[in-house]
């Protein structure tokens, strides 16, 4: 009996040790953690497991969601039992309809391939936002006569009081123009520049905040102050402004629920006051904001305010076009200090934050009342070291700040953001110490999913470049530059990047809800204007002039994020966006297939040579070369998405449509000998990477390409189009070692050059600052502007060898490339399924190869050596381990198949 039991407890034991061993995490719903505010019926869950060993699959899981933590059977809306599936990313909510406005709480637990359960995951949460329109009681709120372009900020308020002890309260607010919203004098919630941007017009965020913490039981007071934004300031060029609408107007309504269950609203209508007598004098994106402090509105935002001088408000009708928040909120995200302060030759006052970064100064003053502090803002200091503006153009990108005279006063501004890395401070009271300083970093809040680092120095910075370039352009649309009086969501750039930045940084939610702005403002004929939100057009305007590799962002992005999340969604949503692109462009091309007048743009920025020398060819592409290629592209990419959807009807119409294309393109543009287009790089690249040669071809059309660059002595001469794939069309063809002697080339053109140069993001120019240190052309010379950066993509995938091979990296292909130029390179990304980690080391004589391999995912792992017998993981030859099936030698390399963990190969180096 005594055996008995100690037998039970030591099977209880270890039955509990080893469902301990096994783990979730990571709990997501619609890619986000704990969000609030969904308007999905159907929302997706994802999670991560992980556990001892290696080699572990999920072979079910089950998922329970109630409204409550305890998850009680009556309040249980969703139990979804023991299901055999390994799938764990975006699993489809299938319990009872979802109310409006409500927590919901979730737990997942899942089995493995080991016999091992888990406990249930620590409890998560997701609620729904607004569901049905009507349950808008709120009223659009404006000021009277508040048309006026660089008009004060207006405030808006209203006192209210709640009778009984408060359990839960909620608000959900959005405006025409920026927003920040108060209640009881603290602002609600920590994002920034809400409600964010998008095609206005027709669909507009609004944000939902828990702010049970900030009503009382008795008197409370709401109030807001707004700010022109993207609604109404200053936007694209010809001075331009007020694209959306001249009124700035705010909709909000709180939701209070007392403890005894009862609720009550409070909403935006003729009751609330206005008054623009505060100290936000001016606020615009481009040109800054003036802040008078004496001005400065003290207690406007706390019950009790004396409201003389207010205004009665107005109300507007508007139509409900209201969404809930997709995107990733901006938020202040860093903060960074001055690297130096100085006085330039001709005496003004400079202070260095030593990086080039989006958002806008913290200051910190004393003086007396009255006194005018200015900030302006700069990317870069001339050739005399004298500040630079010239490259804003019409960008102001101006501070000025009036001193109260009440002791030290602290103020940063809230509706605008510069670009800048120098600031010229003037009117500054004392002494200005780097103590008064502080740079606070804005952008969409984001993730950081991906690392790359190598033995260079020059490339690390590269790739710090690369990320900064993103913080800086990824302020919830992808803009080309955030500095000059432009930051707009070009279209051209954001396909280029958005591979490399869904390495670096989760953006699944960011290019969802833009894709979705895309489709909304692509015009009837399936057009896609240059950029999205579309302000270079009329608002409603049916047509636009589309440019090709620009309107193909329309296909690529949803793609892209395909491949990245694995997410199926954003291809069926996007969809009949991406065959009405296509189906434009053969409208345009007619029945010779080839669409002529297709690209305005052409490979934007491909390298010039300096004038006087007679020598060196340009990078020129012809543009219907461009357009025609990127039109059999984008059809092959529509043929593939059909593919995923089930639409076997268009897979076929639109393979065939590439297949035809294909032919006239090699009829039109390919020699018999391989030579392609003009012979640019462009050319070369595209018409491999877009698979339009006939095989034999291939191995001819690199080797000019190659002879290209050589005779360059190893330099590009791409522009925006061709620059993203050219390392990959070199390292696919067998040339990884010219991709390296391009990648590494220090001297214009190249990826490093500006970094020599002492950049700290990716320059919009090869050559945005000469060697002599004078500039390009001012009209059109950003120091921030990320479509270059693409190129980090490539290291990612090819240098470090972090690839996937299935949709969401699910099934990986992790193959390192070693190089005898760099001692060692290595990534890692979290993948849905958890972290990835890919890389190579030299060590000796031997190359050491690194992976890391997350639960639920498989490899395909492959080193570059052909002799398998060489091989060890962790000491032990291969053909010891059981945990490698399928292991071949292929193509001068081995390649074998693992599960999850972490294998550490070496073999013997043959690089020199
Ligand atoms: C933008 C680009 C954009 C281009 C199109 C520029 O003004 O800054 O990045 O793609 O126009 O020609």
């Amino acid at each position: 009996m005594k055996s008995l039991k100690l037998t039970l407890a030591l099977i209880l034991i270890s039955v509990t040790l080893f469902s301990q061993d096994l783990s979730v995490k990571d709990l997501t719903v619609e890619h986000k953690k704990n969000p609030i505010g969904l308007d999905n019926q159907n929302p997706r869950f994802s999670w991560k497991i992980s556990g001892t060993g290696t080699g572990i699959m999920q072979t079910a899981y089950s998922i329970r969601v109630a409204t409550d933590e305890k998850f009680s059977s009556s309040k249980t809306v969703w139990m979804l039992e023991k299901n055999n599936s390994p799938e764990s990313v975006l699993q489809l909510y299938a319990g009872s309809k979802l109310n409006s406005a409500q927590r919901y709480y979730w737990q997942v637990r899942v089995w493995d391939n080991k016999g091992r359960t888990s406990k249930w995951s620590e409890t998560a949460y997701f609620e729904t936002g607004l569901l049905d329109k009507t349950e808008w009681k709120a009223k659009w709120i404006e000021m009277e006569g508040d048309t006026l372009r660089y008009s004060p900020s207006p405030h808006f308020r209203k006192e209210f009081q709640l009778a009984k002890t408060v359990a839960s309260a909620r608000v959900y607010v959005t405006s025409h123009g920026y927003y920040e919203l108060h209640i009881n004098g603290k602002k609600v919630g920590d994002q920034v520049l809400t409600p964010g941007w998008t095609s206005y017009g027709k669909r507009l965020q609004y944000q939902v905040y828990d702010v049970t913490p900030m009503v009382v039981k008795g008197a409370n007071a709401v109030a807001a102050v707004l700010g022109d934004g993207w609604y109404r300031g200053t936007l694209a060029w010809g001075n331009n402004w007020a694209i959306y609408g001249k009124s700035l107007g705010l909709l909000m309504q709180l939701k209070i629920t007392y403890t005894d269950g009862t609720e009550t609203l409070v909403v935006t209508d003729n009751t609330w006051k206005a008054s623009n007598n505060g100290a936000i004098r001016m606020n615009d994106i481009y040109n800054g904001e003036t802040y008078d402090a004496t001005k400065k509105l003290t207690g406007w935002n706390l019950p009790g305010y004396d409201e003389n001088g207010w205004k009665n408000v107005k109300t507007a009708e508007y139509a409900n076009n209201l969404i809930a928040s997709e995107g990733s909120p901006i938020r202040k995200i860093q903060e960074i200090k001055p690297i130096k302060i100085f006085r330039t030759p001709k005496g003004k006052l400079i202070v260095d934050m030593g990086q080039n970064m989006v958002g806008w100064l913290r200051l910190k003053v004393a003086g007396t009342k009255g006194t005018v502090v200015t900030l302006r803002h700069a990317e870069v200091m001339d050739k005399f070291g004298e500040f630079y503006t010239t490259n804003l153009r019409a960008a102001k990108c101006q501070i000025t700040y009036t001193l109260a005279g009440t002791g030290e006063e602290t103020y940063e501004p809230r509706f605008t953001f510069m670009g800048f890395r120098f600031v010229e401070v003037t009117g500054f009271p004392g002494e200005l110490t780097a103590d008064n300083i502080t740079g606070v970093v804005v952008h969409s809040d984001m993730a950081v999913t991906g690392s790359y680092e190598s033995s260079s120095a020059l490339l690390n910075q590269l790739q710090h470049n690369i990320q900064w370039g993103q913080k800086g352009n990824f302020v919830d649309v992808p803009t080309d530059c955030p500095q000059r009086d432009e930051r707009l969501g070009w279209t051209g750039d954001a396909q280029a990047f958005c591979r490399t930045a869904a390495y670096n940084m989760d953006v699944s939610s960011f290019f969802t809800k833009w894709l979705k702005d895309l489709s909304a403002d692509q015009k009837q004929g399936g057009e896609v204007p240059d950029v999205i939100p579309d302000v270079l057009n009329k608002q409603n305007a049916t047509t636009a002039q589309p440019s090709a590799g620009w309107g193909d962002v329309a296909v690529i992005a949803p793609w892209t994020m395909y491949l990245v999340y694995g997410d199926k969604s954003v291809l069926e949503t996007q969809y009949p966006s991406m065959k009405a692109w296509v189906e434009y462009i053969r409208k345009k091309a007619g029945p010779g297939l080839i669409w002529k007048g297709g690209s305005k743009y052409g490979d934007w920025l491909y390298y010039h040579p300096p004038v006087n020398n007679h020598t060196e060819p340009d990078g020129h592409t012809e543009p219907d070369f461009i357009a025609t290629a990127f039109f059999a592209y984008s059809s092959s990419i529509l043929a593939n998405a059909a593919a995923v959807l089930g639409n076997s009807q268009d897979e076929k119409i639109y393979t065939d449509l590439f297949n035809k294309i294909k032919d006239v393109f090699n009829n039109e543009y390919v020699t018999k000998a391989g030579r392609i287009g003009a012979q640019s790089q462009t050319s070369y690249v595209l018409a491999l990477m877009f698979d339009l040669l006939p095989e034999d071809l291939r191995a001819k059309s690199a080797k000019f390409l190659v002879d290209d660059i050589k005779g360059r002595r190893n330099r590009l001469s791409t522009g925006f189009l061709g620059t993203p794939y050219l390392c990959h069309v070199l390292s696919d063809n067998g040339y990884t070692d010219v991709a390296y002697d391009l990648l590494l080339q220090e001297t214009y053109p190249s990826w490093l050059y500006p970094v020599k140069m002492g950049a700290t993001t990716i320059w919009e120019r090869w050559d945005g600052q000469k060697t002599d240190s004078t500039f390009q052309d001012a009209g059109m010379n950003s120091f921030n502007h990320y479509a270059y950066g693409a190129i980090g993509d490539w290291m990612y995938r090819v240098s470090a060898g972090l690839e996937t091979s299935s949709p969401g990296y699910k099934n990986l292909k992790l193959q390192p490339h070693p190089t005898k130029r760099l001692e060692f390179s290595r990534a890692s990304f979290e993948s849905p399924y958890g972290t990835v980690k890919s890389g190579w080391e030299k060590s000796g004589d031997k190359i050491i190869i690194k992976v890391l391999i997350p639960a639920n995912s498989s490899a395909t792992i492959i080193l570059p050596t052909p002799d398998a017998d060489k091989v060890t993981e962790k000491g032990i030859s291969l053909k010891d381990k059981k945990e490698f099936t399928d292991i071949v030698v292929k193509n001068n390399a081995v390649t074998l198949t693992a599960g999850s963990g972490e294998y550490i190969f070496e073999y013997p180096s043959a690089i020199k």
